[in-house]
């Protein structure tokens, strides 16, 4: 029977673990009033328990349960793009729980716009805290096949939402001190931020919260994962197919060559399309059993900054890497 909304709430009264969807990924999600209930999440994930959490609620109205007050540039970026995927550093209130903060004097919030998310919070009343559904390090979740493959039994309560519309994770800005610094880049863009707020974006310095998810190894898959330009690849995956390997392809406008022992994803054109195909890619590329994981090049521009930044942790943090 398909988990209801009513049951992920008993089951997230209960101090359990919910997984949900969200319009970037899937989230694994804990009461996040209580500290009993938010430890589960470290321990499902393998996540170091410094690694601050993003608090979910329903409405915006909802944030001072969670926040000292709201800066002029939060209410700004609220107004403008919450229900959505955007995250808002700001300084937490009093009461929040150290293991959600990390410790530290700022707190992660964010307005998911997916309906299922939505109803979720809405139905729950509280506030979610949810990391990305994934074990620490790995490939972020945007179905809920996904998630039931990276925590089996240990995660048993998955809301399906279908496959997640962004596909990256959410675009978090700092909002807690006097200059917003953009902290991870996501779909909404730092052109798009700067625009609204009418003034640069901070470059985050030794002042900005730590955003220590944001690791140069990450999101990344067990195959050992390289980008290269489009020629470069054709020529590398011509000649490890020859030496007798199976090489794991994610093509983008480079087309695919008549060889045997390629397994070849030919990506969407477009840095929305690309980015929410990611993910999916990437797992499907990692089980096909190959010696390496070829990616071609991105676009430079600033359209493609998120994904770009995603492939660079997910190409430090693959088998190659780790092994060197
Ligand atoms: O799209 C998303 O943001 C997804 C969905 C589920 O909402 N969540 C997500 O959570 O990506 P997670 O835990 O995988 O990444 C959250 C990032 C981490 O890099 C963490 O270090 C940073 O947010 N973060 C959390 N609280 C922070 C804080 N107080 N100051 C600075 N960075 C913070
Ligand atoms: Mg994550």
């Amino acid at each position: 029977m398909p988990v209801t909304i009513d049951d992920a709430v008993a089951v997230l009264r209960a101090g359990e673990l919910v997984a949900f969807p969200t319009e970037t990924v899937y989230g694994l999600g804990a009461d996040a009033s209580s500290a009993e209930a938010v430890k589960k999440i470290y321990a499902a994930k393998g996540r170091p328990r410094n690694h601050p959490l993003i608090v979910h609620v329903a409405r915006v109205d909802q944030i001072g349960e969670w926040a000292q007050r709201m800066s002029p540039a939060a209410q700004r970026l609220a107004g403008r793009y919450w229900p959505g995927p955007l995250t808002l550093i700001m300084k937490r209130a009093p009461h929040v729980n150290d293991l959600i903060t990390g410790g530290q004097d700022t707190i992660a919030l964010r307005v998911p716009s997916h309906p299922v998310a939505h109803a979720l919070l809405a139905a729950f009343g509280g506030g979610i805290a949810a990391p990305s559904a994934n074990r620490f390090g790995r490939v972020s979740a945007t179905t809920a096949g996904h998630v039931r493959s990276e925590f089996g039994d240990v995660v048993r309560c998955v809301l399906d939402g279908g496959p997640s519309d962004v596909g990256i994770e959410s675009t978090i800005v700092d909002v807690s001190g006097e200059i917003a610094a953009l902290l991870r880049p996501g779909h909404i863009t730092a052109r798009e931020i700067e625009a609204t707020l009418g003034i640069a974006l901070a470059v985050p310095g030794a002042a900005s919260p730590r955003a220590p998810g944001m690791l140069a190894k990450h999101y990344a898959p067990q195959t050992p994962l390289m980008v290269m330009e489009a020629d470069l690849l054709l020529e590398l995956a011509a000649s490890m197919t020859r030496q007798g390997h199976k090489v794991a392809v994610l093509a983008r406008s480079a087309r695919q060559p008549l060889l045997n022992g390629v397994t070849w994803v030919a990506a969407p054109h477009d840095a929305a399309g690309y980015a929410h195909d990611l993910y999916a890619n990437l797992r499907a590329l990692d089980i096909a059993g190959c010696s390496a994981l070829l990616v071609e090049q991105l676009p430079l521009d600033a359209a493609w900054a998120a994904v770009s930044d995603r492939l660079m942790r997910a190409a430090a943090g693959s088998a190659s890497a780790d092994a060197t």
